[in-house]
């Protein structure tokens, strides 16, 4: 791997990522990030790389296919890491259409990009050869396996059964990624992560939110009986996972990424009342998501046994670092938290 695009790089976990990838990848001549800057990219986010020779950024949406042909062409990327998404699923229940453009045509103009730039004979739809060392890697999610009951987790062979708009998109991505290995031959990887924890973190999902209402002594909105559960990965750990999956995952494979860390949505909260001393008369119920899954639990023997993949963070290590990062991080939080996502809060959370 040596010319890297990157897209939503300057969200969550791509930031990250970015961050992880300069680090450690030392013969890496070019990472690109494209990203429309939403209200969830933030070029902050990027402020410790911003001098890195290597790293350029470009704003734009992974939608235009003239802007993304013309970046293929320029730049002669050999690898693709593809994070740019509409991501949060109480979006998704409010404005489902987005989710679906960006996350379902999206990554079809770049698989597209790929294909044409990395196929040696690009004009023969019987060509299955290409560049060697390129790949596309698809970052999707736990979610679009839909909802588990109490007991069981998710492989990578349990069938797809996404339940909200915003899994339903992913779920239509990877089968599109999918589609692009099995007819053309275009070297991919897809893997499904379940949910992320760590520093720039938009604070509308669950962590960020909490801990960005608590210090405020604001009401902690807390869904139906908050007794959901998910299974926490530190975003640090996702990263490594990703890199491990580009060095020595198989050609046309699904990987599931996960710590085995089953946490109710609950004791997150109560958890992060304690280490802020704040009451837990904060804690309200509201009414619940409409079609919430239950219950999400990965199951990570592929990526353990077959890449020696394995998490560095325990959950009790890294929620005390990423509760210490937000509240270590005020300016940002008030940034990120002004203008739109004011309007935002209001409408999401205004019935309950
Ligand atoms: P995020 O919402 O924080 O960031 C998304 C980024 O994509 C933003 O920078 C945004 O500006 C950019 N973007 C959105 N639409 C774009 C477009 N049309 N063109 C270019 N850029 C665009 O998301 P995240 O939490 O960092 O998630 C990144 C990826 O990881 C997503 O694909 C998501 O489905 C997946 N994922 C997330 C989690 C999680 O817990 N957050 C878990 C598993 C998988
Ligand atoms: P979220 O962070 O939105 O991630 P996802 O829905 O992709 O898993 O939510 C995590 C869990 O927390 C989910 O079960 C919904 C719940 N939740 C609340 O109870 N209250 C909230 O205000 C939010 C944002 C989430």
């Amino acid at each position: 791997m040596k010319k890297l695009l990157v897209t939503g790089g300057a969200g969550f976990i791509g930031s990250n990522f970015i961050q992880y990838i300069l680090d450690k990848q030392q013969d890496l001549v070019l990472l690109l990030d494209l990203d429309l800057l939403t209200y969830a990219g933030n070029l902050e986010n990027l402020e410790p790389v911003k001098d890195d020779p290597r790293y350029r950024f470009v704003k734009g949406d992974i939608r235009d296919k003239t802007l993304v042909e013309k970046l293929f062409a320029e730049y002669d990327f050999d690898t693709v890491v593809h994070f740019a998404a509409e991501s949060h699923v109480d979006r998704s229940i409010l404005e489902p259409e987005v989710f679906l453009t960006t996350n379902i045509i999206g990554t079809q103009t770049l698989l597209d990009a790929a294909k044409r730039h990395w196929n040696l004979d690009p004009d023969n739809k019987h060509s299955r050869e290409y560049r060697p060392g390129v790949r596309y890697l698809q970052v999707s999610t736990d979610e679009v396996y839909g909802a588990l009951g109490k007991t069981g987790m998710f492989t990578e062979t349990t069938p797809l059964a996404p339940n909200s708009p915003y899994s339903a998109s992913k779920t239509g991505a990877d089968l599109i990624v999918r589609a692009y290995h099995q007819t053309y031959g275009l070297p991919v990887n897809i893997t499904r992560c379940s949910n992320n924890y760590g520093p720039y973190q938009f604070p509308e999902k669950l962590i960020p939110l909490m801990i960005h209402n608590a210090r405020q002594d604001k009401p902690l909105p807390v869904y139906g009986d908050g007794m959901q559960i998910r299974d926490w990965l530190h975003v640090k750990d996702h990263c490594s996972a990703i890199a491990t999956v580009l060095e020595k995952g198989k050609t046309g494979e699904v990987y599931n990424i996960g710590g085995n860390n089953e946490k109710a949505n609950i004791e997150i909260v109560r958890l992060i009342l304690e280490a802020l001393g704040k009451p837990e008369s904060l804690i309200t119920y509201v009414q619940d998501r409409p079609g919430h899954d239950r219950r999400y639990a990965i199951d990570n023997t592929k990526i353990t046994t077959e890449l020696g993949w394995a998490p560095a963070y325990t959950f009790e290590e890294g929620i005390k670092e990423t509760i210490r990062w937000y509240l270590d991080h005020p300016g940002w939080v008030e940034r990120v938290t002004s203008g739109a996502y004011q309007r935002y809060y209001q409408e999401m959370y205004q019935q309950q």
